[in-house]
C-alpha cells in the first residue's frame, strides 16, 4: 500500500534576510497585541519536510493540504516536500530548502539524529526552525507544534477500557500493546498516556499486560507482532492497544484470519478513512481524532511570528520537555478527541472526512444512515 503523491516542487524563492530573533519568552507582562516592531504582514518562503507517505495517510491527505492553505492564508509561500521515509532524502531536501532561502524550516523528523542534523544546519544558516508534530530531541527548534500527545495516549487507554467494558469484560482481561516506532518521540508519549490510563487496572489485577511490542508504524509489522503475541498467549488476548490506525489495519487483518475481528477490541489513532470505516463495521473499536487543520493553523501562525519577530506567547502557550537538551520547548498543543462508532459523525462535521469516503459500499451506507452520517 505504498502511495506516492507527486511532491510539490513549486515555490518562488524569495530573498530573505533574517529579521530580529524572536524571544521565546512566555512572559505575560506585555500583551499589547503582540506586534513588536513592523506592522507589515510576514512574507517569505516556509519549507516543510513531511516524513513519509506510508506510516499514516495523514501526511499527504491532511497535513500537506492543510499546511498549504494555512501558510498561504498567512501570506507565506509554502514549499512542502516528503522524504518518503528515507533519511538521506530528508537530508537532501533539508539542504535544498536552506539553499533556496526559506525563512522558516518546519520538519517532521524521521529520527532524532537526522532531524537534529537538519535543524542545526538551518540554525547555522540563520533559518528559524519549528518541530512539526514530532519533537526532535536535541534539535533545539524554536517551537514545537503538535497535540498533547500524552493526552492522545490516555484517550487510547481509556478507550480500550470502555470497549472491553462494553463487551462485559471487566476482570481477567488480557491485553497487549502494539506501540509506535521507537525512533519517534511521540510513540513514547502515546505509550506514557495509555500505560498510565491502564495502570490502575493492571495494578488491581483486573487486567494483565501479556505483550508489549513495537509495530514500527507499519501495518504488516504490527500484524506480525500481534500474531506472535497471539500464538505465545495461546490465543488468549482480549484487547489490543494499537497506537495508530495504520497498524490497526494490520492487526485487524490477523484477527479476521482467526475469525476474531469485532470480538477483540482494537484501538487506533488518526481517524484515517480506513480506521473510521473499520469502526463502522465494528472491526476497530475506537480511534483518536486530531484536527490537522488546527495543528496547521498554529504552525502557520508561529512561522509568521518567527519571520516578523513577533512575540508568539499567545500561540505557544504550553511546553514540552526536550529530555536531551533538558529544556522546555515552547509549544502549541492542540486537544485530541476520542472517536467511537457513536460519534464518527464528528469527524465528518469537522471536515476531516467525507460521507463519500466513509460510506461507499452498501454495508457502510446502511451504518452511515443509522448514525446520521449523510
Ligand atoms: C503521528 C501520528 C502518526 C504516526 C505515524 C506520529 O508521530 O503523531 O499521527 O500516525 O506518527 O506516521
Amino acid at each position: 500500500m505504498r502511495k506516492r503523491s507527486p511532491w510539490a516542487v513549486a515555490g518562488i524563492a524569495t530573498m530573505a534576510l533574517s529579521l530580529a530573533a524572536c524571544g521565546s519568552s512566555s512572559d505575560k507582562s506585555n500583551n499589547s497585541s503582540g506586534a513588536s516592531g513592523s506592522s507589515k504582514p510576514a512574507s517569505g518562503k516556509v519549507g516543510v519536510i513531511l516524513p513519509d507517505a506510508s506510516t499514516s495517510p495523514r501526511w499527504e491527505s491532511q497535513d500537506r493540504p492543510q499546511l498549504t492553505a494555512a501558510l498561504k492564508n498567512a501570506g507565506l509561500t509554502p514549499d512542502i516536500q516528503n522524504a518518503g521515509g528515507d533519511k538521506s532524502k530528508f537530508g537532501t531536501i533539508c539542504d535544498g530548502m536552506i539553499n533556496s532561502g526559506v525563512k522558516v524550516l518546519m520538519i517532521v523528523n524521521l529520527d532524532s539524529e537526522s532531524g537534529t542534523a537538519c535543524l542545526k544546519k538551518a540554525q547555522t544558516a540563520g533559518v528559524k526552525t519549528i518541530d512539526y508534530d514530532r519533537l526532535t530531541l536535541g534539535g533545539g527548534a524554536s517551537y514545537y507544534v503538535s497535540f498533547d500527545n500524552v493526552a492522545v495516549g490516555k484517550l487510547i487507554g481509556e478507550g480500550l477500557q470502555k470497549c472491553l467494558t462494553d463487551k462485559g469484560k471487566t476482570s481477567g482481561v488480557r491485553i497487549v500493546y502494539i506501540n509506535g516506532d521507537p525512533t519517534d518521540n511521540n510513540a513514547a508519549l502515546f505509550k506514557q498516556g495509555y500505560a498510565a490510563a491502564l495502570q490502575p487496572l493492571i495494578a488491581s489485577g483486573k487486567y494483565k499486560l501479556v505483550g508489549d511490542q513495537t509495530g514500527n508504524w507499519d501495518a504488516t509489522k504490527a500484524g506480525t507482532a500481534f500474531e506472535q503475541l497471539y500464538t505465545q498467549n495461546g490465543g488468549k488476548i482480549d484487547g489490543v492497544v494499537s497506537a495508530n490506525d495504520t497498524m490497526a489495519q494490520g492487526i485487524i487483518a490477523r484477527l479476521k484470519a482467526n475469525n476474531l475481528n469485532g470480538k477483540v477490541p482494537v484501538t487506533g489513532q488518526d481517524a484515517s478513512t480506513d480506521g473510521l470505516r473499520s469502526i463502522l463495521t465494528g472491526d476497530q473499536c475506537m480511534t483518536v481524532y486530531k484536527s490537522i487543520k488546527k495543528e496547521a493553523a498554529a504552525a502557520a501562525a508561529l512561522s509568521s511570528a518567527l519571520i516578523s519577530g513577533k512575540d508568539a506567547g499567545t500561540i505557544a502557550t504550553g511546553t514540552v520537555q526536550d529530555t536531551v537538551l533538558k529544556k522546555a520547548v515552547p509549544s502549541a498543543l492542540q486537544t485530541p478527541q476520542s472517536i467511537f462508532k457513536s460519534n464518527v459523525k464528528d469527524v465528518v462535521t469537522d471536515g476531516a472526512a467525507t460521507v463519500a469516503q466513509l460510506c461507499a459500499g452498501a454495508a457502510y451506507a446502511a451504518t452511515c444512515k443509522s448514525l446520521g452520517i449523510s
